[in-house]
């Protein structure tokens, strides 16, 4: 049975009716298929592609086009999650133009549903312009790692009084201008609760503590598939980069010692024709 795609609506809906929303990373049409296939809600085309599979040091050198492409394919597996695409660095700070003008890509070129960017007060106004091009938001507060220059790495944030209570009036802005979402990453437990419990929208947490509305991770990092480093706040459910290298290593080993490929692999040609063949072969000069 097909399921219906997910929507902005959808994911409101979860909260009222006290329903976990489970957001995954996926980056192309395989890991898409499978996140799918899970059950998952959102399909997440993460900045964090710049790591996980660029293998850069941090997210801020992905481009608007090779965020495109991931969207594309993971776009075409997604099946009936929703596909939320993460707005890269400098796509959408500079100002409600150029985040409209990014952000309408994803829609029109690449199959998102709805766009993500990160910070608060300083990008209120790109919000609002992006709900009134009819484009859905979701926000993203706490460790934001786009502006890790500023915060000097990929630290907990809201830790003072001060910070927390700036917080929740930010998420509070961002509910306000039209945000369907707020993503908390790498906060304390109880700030994230405040929070949940002050917005009628859904916050979906990445080391923020089980009292959001939903969770998210990154792929690689539920399937131990990135092992650069692995945040206090990850779980890592199967550790499948370690059966990827088995199974590789074995391929390799099989090669070099010619047991790949056996007879199983291989094609043949029906009698008649391979006599024929290698009768010819007899007088060809080549
Ligand atoms: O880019 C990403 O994967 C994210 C999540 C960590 C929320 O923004």
């Amino acid at each position: 049975m097909t399921r219906k795609k997910k929507t902005p609506l959808d994911i409101l809906e979860a909260k009222e009716q006290s329903q976990k929303v489970v957001m995954i990373t996926a980056y192309d049409y395989g890991s898409a298929r499978l996140v799918d296939a899970a059950g998952a809600d959102i399909i997440l085309v993460g900045d964090s592609l710049a790591m996980v599979v660029l293998g850069h040091e941090n997210t801020l050198s992905v481009t608007m086009e090779e965020m495109l492409h991931h969207t594309r394919a993971a776009a075409k597996g997604a099946g009936s999650c929703m596909v939320l695409a993460d707005m890269p660095f400098l796509s959408y700070q500079i100002d409600a133009a150029q985040a409209v003008r990014n952000a309408g890509r994803f829609l029109k070129e690449a199959g998102a549903s709805a766009v993500k960017l990160e910070g608060g007060e300083s990008v209120i106004d790109q919000v609002r312009a992006l709900v009134r091009a009819e484009i859905p938001v979701v926000g993203h507060l706490g460790l934001t790692p786009q502006s890790i220059a500023r915060l000097g790495g990929f630290k907990v944030q809201s830790k003072t009084a001060t910070a927390a209570l700036r917080l929740i009036e930010e998420a509070k802005m961002l509910e306000e201008a039209g945000c369907f979402g707020l993503v908390l990453e790498a906060v304390p437990r109880f700030v994230a609760a405040e929070v949940t419990r002050r917005l009628s929208i859904p916050t979906i947490g990445i080391g923020a503590g089980p009292d959001c509305d939903g969770q998210v991770l990154v792929y690689h990092d539920i399937l131990g598939l990135f092992d650069a480093f692995r945040p206090r706040f990850v779980k890592t459910y199967a550790e499948a980069g370690t059966i990827h290298q088995t199974g590789l290593a074995h391929f390799a080993e099989e090669v070099r010692s010619g047991v790949f490929p056996g007879d199983e692999h291989c094609f043949g040609m029906n009698e008649a024709e391979k006599n024929i063949f290698f009768e010819r072969l007899e007088q060809y000069e080549f």
